[in-house]
């Protein structure tokens, strides 16, 4: 099987991400895809583990929406993997969605970076595949049954997303917000 070294990968990604715009665009703007993919799967009710705060509002109304989508998978997740059974199905239909929906995330990021030709978008880009493949080394130890990868995961994923929004995304936010994204 052929390894490629990160660079090589996010060369790649790039080139797919340019040639599948087209499509990108269709699936983040078409309206049924839209809800479905803002519409985590509902559970029971339990204190959530990370909850929406003003400081992560990038000032960017519709990046904000998908960063609080985010955070339901997140707290979705952690009461699945609290259920006394283990809910190990309904862990994987949690982390397939997370996994999905992050990927529309990105996409839709990297669309603005490019609308604007915002400077740092190679290497903000490079950061989402880095994660994008350590999630997917979790699922695939997940789908392996390893056990205990629901906490491991969740701890990382908090770590993430609060590094995520905090720094990676508020160093776009003045600079695509002058240039008018919403
Ligand atoms: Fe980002
Ligand atoms: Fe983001």
């Amino acid at each position: 099987m052929l390894t490629y070294t990160p660079h090589v990968k996010w060369y790649i990604l790039k080139q797919k991400t340019q040639t599948n715009i087209k499509g990108i665009h269709t699936m983040l703007f078409s309206r049924k895809r839209a809800q479905r993919a803002d519409t985590p799967p509902q559970g029971n009710e339990a204190a959530p583990l990370m909850e929406w705060r003003d400081q992560f509002s990038v000032g960017i109304p519709s990046v904000d929406r998908q960063h609080k989508v985010l955070i339901k998978y997140i707290n979705q997740l952690h009461i699945a993997s609290q259920r006394e059974d283990g809910g190990a199905l309904e862990v994987g239909h949690i982390l397939g969605g997370l996994i999905s929906y992050t990927k529309v995330h990105f996409a839709y990021e990297e669309m603005m970076f490019r609308t604007y030709q915002y400077p740092e978008t190679d290497d903000h880009m490079l950061s989402h595949q880095r994660v994008l493949e350590k999630v997917a080394w979790y699922k695939r130890r997940f789908d392996n049954q390893e056990t205990g990868i629901a906490k491991e995961l969740l701890d990382l994923l908090i770590y993430w997303l609060n590094h995520h929004i905090l720094q990676e995304d508020m160093a776009y936010s003045q600079y695509l917000i002058k240039k008018g994204a919403r």
